[in-house]
């Protein structure tokens, strides 16, 4: 038999109606697409182990890790997790500072604040929550954690819709409604999302998705040629894939930071987020203008460019003289403790490189 992908001859391209769904075979009849679908993610999904050994445990801190973190950026951090956390009730009794130690570097901290918060919340219930509304009202899981967790752990026939399960339905589909935001777009799919789902099958359904996404359907220059739903795909048909979803660009936003490298006797001055702040708190990071003055003729160290969703940060980094007076949060931190204390990750890189 001709491969999945070449067993039908492509038909006349589809011109998709604007704001509705194109009707060729697909969805009418998912079972066939979901037939494909499956056969490809069993024969190439890759291994991951929150999938080789899986148990509720791994799949909620997966699940968590995974919301803003690339896989594998992920996979370091959670083999050590699992190692000094294995289960709910060891995370329930930890400290924050041992939980926010083990997270440091992957960013977005109010998801390790909620992991701690919903572990104790976990190990209070009679039995863990059988229905994705249920687990909604953990902290920190939203509609996509709960779906996935309620499909991937407990096999409950619920979809998931993320900028993933988007691209790849808008796709199938030349889905030509414009978005302006990827919320709204999860919003709009997420019928269709739900009547492709393969009842018999969630988790693997779902993780299949996930797994196209990341490894087939990429949103540049989509694999189509190895595609193993190319047959259903309305937009592989009509030559223009990698124009769906329809998302207005984001608004991106240029920001520009000072911040002070001072030195003093093996120390090195830090600014610490107060234990309210909304981001970070309790964090430590290099002082920034908004914490000392620091003068522009200050010699330039090095300049840092990161991204933070639509924000893209300059950093500059400028050597100063110790201030007479310590202002508040800033603290000297002796080099020997740096290990110790919890540094947000860009921190810690450019500290590192600094003081090689
Ligand atoms: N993205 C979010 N959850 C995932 C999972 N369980 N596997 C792969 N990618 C994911």
């Amino acid at each position: 038999m001709a491969p999945f992908h070449e067993s039908r001859v492509a038909p006349e391209p589809i011109i998709a109606p604007a704001n509705g769904f194109v009707a060729n075979t697909f969805p009418d009849n998912p079972t066939d697409f979901q037939h494909d679908l499956l056969t490809w993610y069993r024969a190439h999904r890759r291994k991951l182990p929150w999938r080789e050994s899986p148990s509720l445990y791994r799949t909620v801190v997966s699940e968590f890790m995974l919301q803003q973190t690339q896989i594998k950026t992920a996979l370091p951090y959670f083999e050590r997790w699992m190692t000094n956390l294995p289960d709910f009730a060891s995370l329930a009794a930890a400290e924050e500072s041992t939980v926010l130690k083990l997270w440091e570097g992957l960013g977005y901290y109010s998801r390790a604040r909620n992991l701690h918060k919903m572990a104790k919340a976990f190990i209070e219930m009679p039995s863990p929550p059988r229905t994705q509304e249920a687990w909604q009202k953990l902290p920190g899981i939203g509609s996509y954690a709960s779906a996935a967790i309620a499909s991937i752990a407990q096999n409950l026939p619920v979809a998931c819709v993320d900028g993933n399960v988007v691209r790849i339905l808008s796709r199938l589909t030349a889905n030509d409604k414009s978005f302006t935001d990827s919320g709204s777009a999860s919003k709009s799919f997420a019928p269709l999302a739900t009547a492709v789902l393969n009842r018999d099958e969630p988790s693997d359904h779902n993780q299949a998705m996930m797994e196209l996404g990341a490894t087939v359907c990429h949103r540049r220059s989509p694999l189509c040629t190895i595609c193993p739903v190319r047959r259903h795909c309305a937009g592989s048909r009509n030559g223009d894939p990698e124009s769906y979803p329809r998302l207005a660009p984001k608004k991106i936003k240029q920001v520009a930071v000072t911040r002070g490298w001072c030195v003093q006797k093996g120390n090195l001055l830090l600014h610490r987020i107060p234990a309210g702040a909304k981001r970070l708190a309790g964090q430590y990071e290099l002082p920034s203008s908004d914490h000392l003055p620091i003068a522009e003729e200050a010699t330039v160290i090095t300049t840092k460019k990161r991204s933070i969703t639509k924000y893209r940060i300059t950093e500059t980094i400028r050597e100063i003289a110790p201030p007479s007076l310590l202002p508040d949060e800033l603290h000297w931190v002796s080099f020997d403790d740096l290990s110790d204390i919890t540094l947000s990750g860009p921190h810690r890189r450019w500290i590192t490189e600094l003081l090689d």
